[in-house]
C-alpha cells in the first residue's frame, strides 16, 4: 500500500493540488466517491506566516476530509519556517512544496517551476521545511523548465537526498505548461532513480489514461486533476477498471443532477451565498460539459444567487429528462 511517511494512503488514486480548486467542498464531494488523500489549493508561505485572514479561513479541515496534504508555495527559508509555525495549529498529514507552478508571478520570482532551474537551492528549502516539521513532506515538480533543460531525475535525487517522503511528477515542462502531450519516459526515469515512493501527474484525464499511466511509469500512484473536474465519478470508474478490468457506466442525469446540488449546497455553507456561488459557476460548466443544453450553461455564469443557481439545475434536469 502507497504511505507518505508514517500516512498510509488506502488508495493509490490521488487528488491532485488544482488553485482556485481543490477547496474543501471540492475535495469532499471526491471524497465521497473513493478518493482517499487529497491537497489543499496551492497556498503561499508568505500569506501563512503574516495570518492572512482569508488563507487562514481556507485551512480548516473536517475529519471526513484527512489524510489531507497542505501545498505551500515560496522561496524565503525564513517565511517557510513562519508558516510551518501556522501549518502546525491546523490537523494536516502532510506537507507539500511547490516547485512546479507554472505562472509568471511565480515561477519568474523564483518560486514554483522557478526552482527547477535551481537544483541546489531547492534542495536547500526542502531541507529547511524537513527539519522545521515532524509532518512528511513531499515536493511536486514538472519534469524540466524547457525541453532542453528536462532534469527531473537530477532535480528529484536532490530532492530525495533533503530528506523528503514522497514526490509527485507533473510530466510536462514549464514551457509546456498545460499543452502537449504529458511525458511518460520522464516519470519512469525518476520512478527508477528514487527509493521514496513517485505520484504521477499529466493527462490522467480517463480511467483508461489513469491505467497507460501506472502502466507506462511504473508510479506508485496517480493524481487526478482535470480529469477529475465536474467529475467525481472518474474515482469508482478507475478504481473497477484497475481491480478488475470492469468499465462502469457514466452517471446518469439524475445522479448528476444530486452531486451538482450537494456541492453547490456545500459551496454556499462554506464561503457564504454571495461568492458560493460565483465560485461554483465554473464548475456547473464542467458538471454540464457534453450536455445538449447550450443556452442553459451560459445562464449559470449570469447566476447571483443559491436560488437562481439551483432553480438553474432544476431546469437543467427537466431539459435532459424532457
Ligand atoms: C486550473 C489548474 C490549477 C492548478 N493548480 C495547481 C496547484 O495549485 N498546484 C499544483 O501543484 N498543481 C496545480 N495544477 C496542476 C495539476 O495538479 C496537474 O499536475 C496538471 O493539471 C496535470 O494533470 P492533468 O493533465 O491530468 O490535468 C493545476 C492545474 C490546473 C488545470
Amino acid at each position: 500500500m502507497l504511505s507518505i511517511g508514517n500516512i498510509p494512503i488506502p488508495s493509490s488514486l490521488i487528488l491532485a493540488p488544482m488553485a482556485g480548486i481543490s477547496d474543501q467542498p471540492y475535495r469532499l464531494v471526491n471524497r465521497a466517491f473513493g478518493c482517499e488523500f487529497a491537497f489543499t489549493e496551492m497556498t503561499s508561505a508568505a500569506a501563512l506566516a503574516y495570518r492572512s485572514g482569508r488563507t487562514l479561513e481556507r485551512l480548516s479541515i473536517l475529519p471526513e476530509d484527512r489524510p489531507l496534504g497542505i501545498q505551500i508555495v515560496g522561496a524565503d527559508p525564513e517565511i517557510l519556517k513562519m508558516a510551518l509555525d501556522v501549518i502546525h495549529e491546523y490537523s494536516f498529514d502532510t506537507i507539500d512544496f511547490n516547485a512546479a507552478c507554472p505562472v509568471r508571478k511565480v515561477a519568474g520570482k523564483g518560486k514554483g517551476a522557478g526552482l527547477l532551474l535551481e537544483p541546489l537551492k531547492l534542495q536547500k528549502l526542502l531541507k529547511v521545511i524537513v527539519k522545521n516539521t515532524s509532518l512528511p513532506v513531499t515536493v511536486k515538480i514538472r519534469s524540466g523548465w524547457d525541453e532542453t533543460s528536462v532534469n527531473a531525475v537530477d532535480i528529484a535525487l536532490c530532492a530525495e537526498d533533503a530528506g523528503i517522503q514522497g514526490l509527485i511528477i507533473h510530466g510536462r515542462t514549464r514551457d509546456q505548461r498545460y499543452k502537449g502531450r504529458v511525458d511518460y519516459s520522464i516519470i519512469r526515469k525518476v520512478k527508477e532513480a528514487l527509493t521514496i515512493p513517485v505520484i504521477a501527474s499529466g493527462d490522467a484525464l480517463t480511467p483508461a489514461l489513469v491505467r497507460q499511466m501506472f502502466e507506462e511509469t511504473g508510479c506508485d500512484g496517480v493524481a487526478l486533476a482535470r480529469g477529475a473536474l465536474g467529475n467525481p465519478w472518474i474515482f469508482p470508474q478507475t478504481m473497477a477498471l484497475l481491480q478488475n478490468g470492469t468499465v462502469l457506466p457514466a452517471p446518469d442525469i439524475d445522479e448528476k443532477i444530486r452531486v451538482i446540488r450537494e456541492h453547490l449546497a456545500a459551496t454556499i455553507d462554506f464561503y457564504g451565498e454571495k461568492l458560493g456561488v460565483i465560485l461554483f459557476r465554473k464548475f456547473m460548466a464542467w458538471y454540464t460539459k457534453g450536455l445538449p443544453i447550450k443556452e442553459l450553461r451560459g445562464k449559470a455564469f449570469g447566476a447571483r444567487t443559491g436560488d437562481e443557481m439551483f432553480h438553474l439545475i432544476s431546469r437543467v434536469q427537466a431539459h435532459i429528462a424532457a
